[in-house]
């Protein structure tokens, strides 16, 4: 049975709801010592002074670390490059300097938790604080840096014609807030020295990545360094980056001469391991009275800070996603004196979907057009930036198929038109769109005397469902049976994979399992068709399929043997080859993009302002789906974090301070399975081989594009209240 694309249950499942699967806190190792860190509790300054000799003193402290103490790392020599500063981002009391509210500025190590969290506790730190850059508005902005195919200052035609010809024009801005990730399991690292050589139990989306910056932070050879992460409870972005307490754990290690485990706190998610920044964007919009788009012009600042630079790119999909006549769009940082900010599911395209799918639908509005046949009026039928064709492109099906499964012929277009008793109705949508990434990866396969097989690859499951999508890719390209295929990932000793960030796991380690898998699997024929005692002697390799655990003739499927046969008669060998795929050339001449479309209804009270959203309905074009239970997964999941993020999610800042006044799961409120109604999910059959050799696309992060704005859209449907300003909290309704 060819098993891609079945709805298989996860191979790691029962591990997982057992216990048994070992998170990066829980490796056993003897010895262990626990670390606790200490946060500054100013936006900028210095520490004045640090008194830890109480702490120290106390029962079961190991150590201390502070600047005054910590091992000193490479620090940045002119002109020599040898000797690497450890990357920007990182506070790794190198210096008194205090750069943001809840930087990294101590480490206490004990026997215990209890006793390192006791110890820090009795830590006494005095500030020389200085006034911190805190205000969005009054920031100075600037542009960032240009990133190799991620233009930010792009134009095309000419915007100022297009909005003066055009006979509607919106003008609106759009404003998004800062987010923290919270995956189920924290940030957590054990290290562990041995000699000069370190291993780091670490949870990453990026243990190649953690290797090697691990090793350049600390200056030591990447080669000394092993991170090994087989289960990441989440990661949603913030674990695609190495953070502070990575290093500061395998230098704490050092200094107590013991393994030490780090593991954060929940409220220590809310500042120096990265958050969505918040953005503000503004979006002029021209239409001819047909609904041909005349001028898109999107100009966004998003927050940065004083640290290191992150950019959220909020103009991806207003680039490709629409044929408007001209179109400009532009990007500018305002720095704050806050953690660095980064990556969180779909960075850029979540927060910028926001803005242009609720400007499409503002004009629709204006036009008194649907806002599906505006869409439509200016479907791109190529890339309208690059002018080259999509791999493939089937979203005019996408907002077919949810619009009829939604019912969306049954909506009266006025807004405050449909009810349900006493309950505003309101019935909105938008696009959703993400880009269709790779990068190089590297896999083994091993076909062992007893006919099962190994396969392993230096990639992640962040609950993403890469162990199962593998191990079935796997056993396709060997012609085993699932059960027989073992598939192994997250250690830096296998081959090398890329971060499992940009939705790009599945689209690049896919097809290095399967070119190892075939390798193997052909090595196997090959002996075959070469033994005399086997029924296949003579034939040609390419009569010859693999299936079932048996090697056959593909004409005559009778004739053939278990592969296990074929090894034992060849020196009794396990039988293992190397995949390796990288992307080609095919970016130039294709775009690559995933598409959907997602309906949402919501049921506004008229007194309260309280928004439901009882039921979705998207669509989705990403290529082969490799497993049809673990796609619809991560589309749900990332439609209901959509929801987060339409009606619930923001970190409140307390902008006297820099301090996330809401860090805890009580008051940094996400979607729970109350707020969460029907949420029906179709993927459109499809194989985009021009991307590889699967047809996959990433499926990680396209569910929560589109979803804060169809929530929005609905919501003005209801009320006929715009609002243009995340989350859209009852405050904003009344
Ligand atoms: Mo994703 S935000 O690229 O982990």
């Amino acid at each position: 049975m060819i098993q891609i694309g079945q709805a298989i249950p996860r191979t790691d499942g029962r591990l997982k709801v057992t216990g048994a699967a070992t998170f990066s806190a829980e490796h056993p190792l003897p010895r262990m010592a626990h670390a606790v860190l200490l946060q500054s509790t100013i936006a900028r300054g210095h520490i004045a002074s640090i008194d830890t000799a109480r702490a120290a003193a106390m029962p079961g402290v190991l150590a201390v670390m502070s600047h005054r103490n910590a091992p000193r790392l490479p620090r940045e020599k002119p002109g020599g490059e040898e000797q690497k500063p450890p990357p920007p981002r990182l506070n790794l009391l190198q210096d008194d300097e205090v750069k943001y509210n809840g930087q990294p500025i101590a480490v206490v190590i004990a026997d215990t938790l209890e006793q390192a969290q006791d110890a820090a506790r009795a830590i006494k730190v005095r500030y020389a604080a200085q006034p911190a850059r805190l205000d969005f508005k009054a920031a100075k902005l600037r542009k960032p840096k240009e990133q190799p195919d991620r233009p930010m200052q792009t134009s095309r035609g000419d915007v100022q014609a297009g909005l003066a010809q055009a006979s509607q024009r919106i003008d609106a801005l759009y404003t998004t807030p800062v987010e923290n990730h919270n995956p189920m399991e924290p940030h957590a690292t054990i290290a562990s020295w041995e000699g000069d050589r370190l291993t780091l139990y670490d949870a990453t989306q990026n243990i190649s990545g953690v290797k090697k910056n691990s090793a350049r932070a600390l200056g030591i050879a990447p080669e000394k360094v092993r991170v090994v992460s087989p289960y990441v409870g989440g990661g949603f972005g913030c674990k695609g980056n190495m953070w502070s307490h990575v290093v500061l754990a395998a230098m704490a290690a050092r200094m107590a001469g013991r393994p030490v485990k780090l593991v954060l706190e929940r409220t220590q998610m809310f500042a120096p391991v990265g958050a969505r920044p918040m953005t503000e964007q503004r979006f002029r919009v021209g239409a001819n009275a047909q609904g041909r788009l005349l001028a898109v012009v999107h100009d966004t600042i998003s927050h940065t800070a004083t640290q290191d630079d992150f950019t959220e790119p909020c103009s991806s999909p207003t680039r490709i996603l629409y044929a408007s006549d001209s179109l400009q769009t532009t990007q500018q940082l305002a720095t704050l004196d806050v953690g660095v900010p980064t990556y969180m599911r779909a960075p850029g395209e979540a927060s910028g979907s926001f803005a242009l799918e609720c400007a499409i639908d503002e004009m629709a509005y204006a036009l008194k057009m649907d806002p599906v046949a505006l869409r439509l009026q200016n479907y791109a039928e190529q890339d309208p930036e690059k002018n080259i064709p999509f791999s493939a492109k089937q979203l005019r099906e996408c907002y077919k198929v949810a619009a009829e499964r939604f019912g969306w012929s049954r909506r009266t277009s006025a807004p405050r038109s449909m009810r349900a008793g006493r309950t505003l109705v309101g019935w909105g949508m938008a696009t959703a769109t993400y880009p269709a990434n790779r990068m190089p990866a590297k896999a083994w396969a091993s076909i062992a005397p007893d006919g099962t097989a190994q396969v392993r690859s230096g990639s992640h499951d962040i609950g993403t469902g890469t162990y199962t999508i593998m191990t079935q890719v796997a056993a396709d390209a060997l012609g085993l049976p699932l059960e027989k295929v073992r598939f192994e990932l997250g250690d830096t000793a296998m081959p090398e994979a890329p971060v499992s960030g940009g939705s790009m796991t599945a689209a690049s380690v896919g097809p290095a399992v399967h070119r190892a898998c075939t390798a193997a699997r052909d090595k196997l024929v090959a002996l075959a068709v070469a033994d005399q005692s086997s029924p296949l002697h003579g034939f040609n390799a390419s009569e010859v399929e693999a299936a079932g655990g048996w090697l056959r003739l593909r004409a005559n499927p009778e004739r053939g043997e278990p592969m296990a046969a074929v090894i034992a008669r060849n020196g009794g060998q396990a039988v293992s080859a190397d995949g390796d795929a990288k992307p080609g050339e095919e970016k130039k001449q294709y775009s690559m993009h995933s598409f959907g479309a997602v309906f949402v209804e919501v049921h506004v009270d008229p007194d309260l302002g309280t928004v439901r959203v009882p039921r979705i309905a998207a669509c989705y074009d990403v290529g082969t789906v490799l497993n049809a239970k673990t796609a619809r997964s991560q589309f749900m999941g990332g439609i209901v974090w959509g929801l987060g993020m339409a009606l619930m999610e923001k970190t409140e800042m307390d902008w006297r301070y820099g301090r996330a006044a809401n860090a805890n799961l009580a008051d940094y409120h996400v979607p729970v399975n109350a707020d969460v109604g029907e949420i029906d999910i179709v993927a459109l059959p499809g194989n985009d081989t021009h991307f590889n050799e699967l047809g996959a696309r990433g499926i990680g992060e396209i569910g929560i594009v589109g979803v804060a704005a169809a929530v929005a859209n609905a919501v003005y449907h209801a009320t006929g209240k715009r609002v243009r300003d995340l989350p859209i909290t009852l405050d904003k309704l009344v």
